[in-house]
């Protein structure tokens, strides 16, 4: 039998908590779940107890002793760890935002209004160095962008190709009422609000369909062109009335979004992502074709329709993912982990490190993604007017 691939998770808190489950769902491919570090000593011992495993003090401990490192630490740190881990020959896991800008060494950085065409190059250039550290170590790149797994776009996906359809335009939306981690809501370790923290989910999935249509017609992928953007902050409006229900604790990010692309054939998507809706996080994408319409619908999912008529009843039963309350009518996800695509996200990185091919969600489409969004931002600094994408070759 084959060596289990050992693998590490870096973070310990939200996304490494899903990724040890999608991680413990794989099957077929032996791997070995080696253990976690993270910057905060007590978060990774209760992680490493919670699930018998090791707590590694240092980043680069854990490097020695797995063969891919699973990223799930805030996005500023996301490029200085993949680049590490590839300059010690380890295949790497990236949670999105791939990478970004953050203004690293910029003292009294404010990143709202900091120069936005700055900020474009150096995620570009971020990208690029990722890009290169892994091209020199010949180890895998996976983008954990769980969308391009979610049964419902890869159903469209299916869709699309088998019916030869055209794409026109998409439309989709990731919002909620507001992110946990306390990382996120300043730029100098999100590298943006909502545009890059939710937006990148429909975004990268529309990214991918195209890239897909253009595979499937002639092996060409579509690849997206232009951004026009606006940002809002609306929960620092000075009117802005707060009845407690929405997180408002943001230095200098967005939490209103709308991000306009055209593809190189002309055709458009358009992103919706706030940090200002009740009722659970709102993931959807619709796919308007030629030969078809599709509603990819990732959360809510009515598959339970649940009345509920007293909150505690439900105490110690999941429903979604930030309801908010459990009380009334809700439809509480039968699986989330599957229906989010973390469980078919693990399968394909484990399988593609297994048998040295590309995964689905890729490298190639993490950077159009980055330069995307950081395209938007300088759309949305000169009032939302049309910026082109920087190109790049997909020649790596
Ligand atoms: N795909 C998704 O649906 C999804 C959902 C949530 C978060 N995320 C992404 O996952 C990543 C982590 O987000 P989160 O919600 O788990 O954040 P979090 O604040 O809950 O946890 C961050 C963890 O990283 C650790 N950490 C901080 N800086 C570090 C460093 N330099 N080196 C090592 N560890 C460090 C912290 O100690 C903590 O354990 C982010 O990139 C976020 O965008 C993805």
């Amino acid at each position: 039998m084959a060596e289990p691939i050992r693998v590490g998770i870096v973070g310990a808190q939200f996304a490494a908590r899903f990724h040890w489950e999608g991680l413990s769902r794989v099957y077929k491919v032996p791997i070995q779940l080696v253990g976690v570090t993270s910057r905060s000593a007590a978060s990774r011992e209760k992680f490493a107890q919670d699930k018998g495993v090791r707590a590694f003090d240092t980043f680069e401990q854990l490097c020695d002793a797995v063969d891919v490192v699973d990223i799930c630490s805030p996005p500023s740190s996301h490029e200085p760890l993949a680049v590490q881990a590839l300059e010690r020959g380890k295949h790497v896991i990236v949670e999105k935002p791939f990478t970004g800008y953050y203004g690293a060494d910029i003292s009294g950085f404010c990143g709202n209004t900091f120069p936005k065409e700055e900020m474009l190059r150096e995620a570009v250039a971020s990208c690029n160095r990722i890009l290169t550290a892994a091209k020199a170590s010949g180890k895998t790149v996976c983008y954990a962008e769980n969308w391009i797994y979610a049964p419902a776009i890869q159903k469209e996906r299916e869709i699309l190709v088998k019916s030869g359809g055209q794409i026109l335009w998409i439309i989709g939306e990731e919002s909620h009422s507001g992110s946990h981690s306390p990382y996120y809501g300043s730029w100098k370790s999100s590298g943006g609000g909502s545009l890059v923290g939710k937006g990148c989910h429909p975004l990268s999935a529309a990214l991918y369909l195209k890239r897909v249509e253009g595979e499937a017609r002639n092996g060409v992928p579509i690849r997206p062109v232009t951004a026009s953007a606006r940002t809002h902050e609306i929960t620092r409006l000075k009117d802005f009335r707060d009845e407690g229900f929405l997180r408002t604790s943001y230095e200098d990010v967005e939490d209103f979004v709308q991000i306009h692309i055209k593809f190189s054939d002309g055709t458009v998507a358009d992103i919706f992502s706030t940090e200002l809706v009740l009722g659970g996080v709102h993931n959807w994408l619709e796919v308007v074709s030629n030969n078809h319409r599709t509603r990819c619908n990732l959360s809510p999912v009515n598959a339970l329709e649940t009345f509920n008529p007293k909150e505690d009843l439900f105490r110690d039963v999941y429903v979604s993912e930030k309801i908010g309350t459990k009380q009334g009518w809700s439809n509480p996800s039968a699986d989330e982990n599957w229906h989010h695509g973390y469980v078919h996200e693990f399968q394909d990185f484990m399988e593609s490190i297994q048998d040295r091919r590309k995964p689905l969600s890729t490298i190639e489409l993490a950077r159009d993604t980055v330069a995307a969004l950081y395209t938007g931002y300088l759309s949305a600094e000169r009032g939302g007017i049309e910026v082109d994408i920087p190109a790049a070759s997909e020649d790596l």
